[in-house]
């Protein structure tokens, strides 16, 4: 190949490349194969690497990170970047309407732009001649610092602009913000290899951001989403359009990505609308937001509205409220679990934060305690998000009082006095009182008769705490020894309601192999590993037998939880209450143990990816073990069916390629209730 046709050939890469890219990041809709995009990858990183002087600024090759900076350098922003305003509530939404109205000298409803605040970080990108020359944090408004680098590795920021019409030079503003899922997933691999996580998705763009070495940036799942523009050279005969909408729109048609919920309101009551139907979509969106943009429409009427110091007078923030707060901890209590596990869980100063009042957060264990860092007597930033549970996410060291005091382990259990170990390989604190500890005991009833176990109607937690602490039953087989006028000389209980209790006890016992087993609390079993056992075995004794060789032969049963059920069976203690059980009269069908080639879902495979919201991923995987079919990792040629999530992403789209069943969770659920 001579140089003319090798340079036309790299041109010809890019451009495709480009394009992919732009489809796969920003459009989320690839047009091709992941493995055709990997082949002409290769194939411009092949001949970039034997004529390095004909790699282009804007090859895709690029956003791998370059050569570790030893510092950022400094950037003066051509048009200062400026902040917002907030408003908090209703009232002071109209107030700024007013200010807008009389500002402008008109009556008239005022159109306005709407888009999610982003929980990121500012950065403006500066394009000549549609190529991108510098990215820039936002600094102190006017100076900020270089991260051109860093910016190229993130897949939704345009290299080159698409089309020729753009103008000389463009300067677009934006959010770089780390979703939900990536974030997630960072945390855990970093919580994995024992190392700090990041508090929340922005912190986590930031730390992102600041990496002098880009090849870290690169491996971080970051977007980027405009929102604006900054300095403009249009050059000749070029205008942009005259909307904040609109401009918007035409820098999605130059490759950006923009807010997909983005909307125009006629007026500012229309405004209002949009943040409460927004608030109520915040917990199911992909990213985080912590409130609303509104900016005036029209260009035109914004340049007349103009600045206040470090704001325009066109655009509003209206806040959500937040998801995160401080707070001080108080102290730290040590909770007993049914398996043992010692718990230290943070007493909090009480605080709002997302919608609800906290007090307690669970510590989890000593590894969690020692990466937080963390102090009784601390200030902590408190996290709630949605339906998760509140989180301690970080300490704020500066606020550390002298009297801060270490949090201590206890070596012995707060209510058994058991010695408090920890098994080899293990993170967990346990006590080894087993169900001599009341606490235990408690938690082992609480399981055995809840919902998902033998289901006993109207045994809620506070009656079994009563029913222990009175002495009347020190185990799950004591249960079905209970007297009516027992029950009935309990506080809040009754002639009525010791009936019910007996009638739903005496119901339970009529119950299935795989309720029982999960009912029985042994360590690492959960329903789906209950299921398996159940469908592999057919009968209890034939599980009570089972050596651990014989248990690993289930689906989702590994070398530890062989060992956890083979040591509970051998449990002379666990054996006389099974025993007294029976004797009581519970009963269950046994189960016909079909051949593996017998199964419904012989011979396919599935591919789990996304949220799963109604069932763990573990849960999931093992159901679809037990009928039959194999779980694999990756989509193939080979997968007969993947169940997709929300959040889900390169998976969904090679299964789309490749023409690929594709199944949402609810027909997940609706084909595991089939068999
Ligand atoms: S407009 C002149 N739009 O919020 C208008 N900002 O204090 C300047 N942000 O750090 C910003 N989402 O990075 C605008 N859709 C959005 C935004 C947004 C997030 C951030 C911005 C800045 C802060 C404003």
């Amino acid at each position: 190949m001579n140089d003319s046709e090798l340079i036309q050939q790299v041109t010809s890469l890019v451009e495709k490349l480009l394009k992919y890219n732009h489809e796969y990041y920003v459009l989320d809709s690839p047009s091709i194969p992941d493995a055709e995009y990997d082949r002409l990858f290769r194939q411009l990183q092949a001949i970039e690497a034997e004529h390095p002087a004909l790699i282009q600024a804007d090859s895709p090759t690029q956003r791998v990170g370059g050569i570790a900076l030893d510092s950022f350098s400094q950037v003066q922003h051509e048009v200062p970047m400026l902040s917002l305003d907030n408003a908090f509530d209703e009232e002071e939404m109209r107030d700024f309407n007013r200010r807008v109205q009389e500002r402008l000298k008109t009556t008239a409803a005022i159109e306005y732009g709407c888009e999610p605040k982003l929980d990121g970080i500012a950065v403006s990108l500066l394009y000549r001649d549609g190529v991108l020359v510098r990215g820039a944090t936002r600094g102190d408004g006017s100076t900020g610092e270089d991260i051109t680098q860093n910016v190229k590795t993130i897949g939704s920021i345009p290299l080159r602009l698409q089309g020729h019409d753009f103008p000389e030079v463009l300067e677009v503003r934006g959010e770089i913000y780390m979703p939900k899922a990536g974030f997630a997933k960072l945390n855990q691999q970093a919580a994995e290899r024992g190392e700090k996580t990041f508090a929340n998705p922005r912190n986590a763009a930031a730390g992102s951001l600041r990496q002098l070495d880009s090849k870290i940036t690169a491996t971080r799942p970051l977007q980027m989403c405009a929102y604006g523009v900054g300095h403009i050279v249009l050059g000749q005969g070029k205008a942009l359009p005259d909307t904040h909408t609109g401009i918007l729109q035409q820098l999605q048609a130059w490759g950006f990505l923009i807010n997909a919920e983005m909307a125009v309101a006629n007026d500012i009551e229309a405004c209002i609308d949009y943040y409460q139907k927004l608030g109520t979509k915040r917990d199911d969106l992909a990213y985080d937001i912590d409130g609303i943009v509104f900016k005036v429409n029209a260009t035109e009427l914004q340049q007349r509205l103009g600045f206040v110091s470090r704001a325009p007078r066109w655009a509003i923030a209206y806040k959500f409220p937040a998801q995160e707060e401080l707070t001080v901890l108080q102290e730290v209590e040590f909770q007993v679990g049914r398996t043992g596990a010692v718990t230290p869980v943070a007493r909090l100063k009480p605080v709002f934060v997302g919608g609800v009042t906290v007090s307690n957060a669970t510590l989890h264990n000593r590894d969690e305690v020692e990466r937080l860092g963390v102090m009784v007597g601390d200030t902590v930033i408190i996290r709630r998000a949605g339906d998760v549970i509140p989180q301690v996410v970080a300490v704020v060291p500066e606020r550390r009082p002298e009297d801060a005091k270490a949090i201590e382990f206890p070596s012995q259990c707060p209510v058994c006095q058991s010695p408090v170990v920890v098994e080899e390989g293990e993170v967990v604190a346990r006590c080894s009182g087993g169900l001599i500890c009341g606490a235990q005991r408690k938690e082992a009833i609480k399981h055995f008769v809840s919902r998902k176990a033998l289901d006993v109607d109207g045994l809620g937690d506070k009656l079994v705490e009563q029913l222990v602490e009175q002495g009347l039953v020190e185990s799950i087989a004591d249960l079905f020894q209970l007297q009516h006028q027992q029950v009935a000389g309990l506080e809040r209980m009754g002639d009525k309601s010791a009936s019910n209790l007996l009638a739903a006890l005496e119901a339970s016992k009529s119950t299935s192999l795989p309720k029982f087993l999960f009912a029985l609390g042994i360590r690492q079993v959960g329903e789906a590993t209950a299921r398996n056992l159940a469908q592999h075995f057919g009968k209890l004794e034939a599980i009570v037998a089972a050596d651990e060789e014989a248990l690993v032969e289930v689906a989702d049963v590994g070398p530890i939880m062989a060992g956890f059920i083979r040591s509970f069976f051998a449990d002379q203690r666990n054996l006389d209450q099974i025993t007294r059980l029976c004797e009581a009269g519970l009963n269950w069908p046994d189960i016909q143990v079909k051949a593996q080639h017998q199964l419904p879902l012989a011979g396919q495979t599935y591919v789990l990816t996304g949220t799963l919201e109604t069932l763990s991923r573990n849960d999931a995987k093992a159901a679809l073990q037990e009928l039959g079919a194999k779980v694999a990792g990756s989509v193939s040629a080979k997968t007969s069916v993947l169940v997709a999530g929300p959040g889900a992403g390169s998976k969904l789209k090679k299964a789309q390629d490749l023409e690929i069943e594709i199944m949402d969770e609810e027909g997940l659920q609706a084909l595991l209730a089939k068999y």
